[in-house]
C-alpha cells in the first residue's frame, strides 16, 4: 500500500498532487514495466509510469545495451513515448525497483530530462513494497538550467 504523501500541499506554480488512487495506479503501472526491463548488466530492474496533464499514462523500464553507455533508464523510456506521442505536459512520475528498503532515485541525467518538461510536477520514489517518498522536480533539481535559459543572452 502507498503512504501519503509528505509533501501534500500544493506549492507556488505547482500542479495538484495526485490523490491516493491515482498515486497507486501509477506505482502499480511502474511496478508492472519493471518486468519488462532489459537489464542483463546490471541486474537492477527499474521501471517507471508517467502521467500526462490530461490523464495519460506512459509506462516505460530500463533498456541496457552491450555497449554499456548507451543503456537508457526507465524514466527516459516513459518521458520519450509520451513525447514521441505528443504528450509533454507531466504531473507525475512514479519510479520503481526492487530495492526493499530503499527508495529509487532518479539519476542526475534524467532529472535533466525531467526538468526540461517543468519543474513543479511530482516524483514518486518507491521502495518495492509500494511504499514512496515524493519530491517535485525542481526539489530534486533545484537552480537548475532550463528552456528558457537560452533566451537571457540579451
Ligand atoms: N536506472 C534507472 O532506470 N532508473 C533510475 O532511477 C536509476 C537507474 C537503471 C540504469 C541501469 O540500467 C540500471 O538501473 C543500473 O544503474
Amino acid at each position: 500500500m502507498a503512504q501519503m504523501p509528505i509533501n501534500l500541499a500544493p506549492r507556488p506554480s505547482t500542479g495538484e498532487p495526485l490523490e491516493p488512487a491515482q498515486i497507486e495506479k501509477l506505482i502499480l503501472l511502474g511496478q508492472e514495466a519493471k518486468k519488462f526491463a532489459y537489464c542483463p548488466y546490471s541486474n537492477f530492474p527499474v521501471g517507471a509510469a508517467l502521467l500526462t496533464l490530461d490523464g495519460k499514462i506512459f509506462s516505460g523500464c530500463n533498456i541496457e545495451n552491450a555497449s554499456y553507455p548507451l543503456g537508457t533508464c526507465a524514466e527516459r523510456t516513459a518521458i520519450q513515448k509520451a513525447i514521441s506521442e505528443g504528450y509533454k505536459e507531466f504531473r507525475a512520475i512514479a519510479i520503481t525497483s526492487n530495492m526493499k528498503n530503499d527508495f529509487i532515485a532518479p539519476c542526475g541525467a534524467c532529472r535533466q530530462v525531467m526538468r526540461e518538461f517543468g519543474k513543479h510536477w511530482y516524483v514518486y520514489m518507491t521502495k518495492e513494497d509500494g511504499t514512496y517518498d515524493v519530491r517535485t522536480v525542481h526539489e530534486l533539481l533545484p537552480a537548475s538550467f532550463g528552456p528558457d535559459d537560452l533566451h537571457k543572452t540579451k
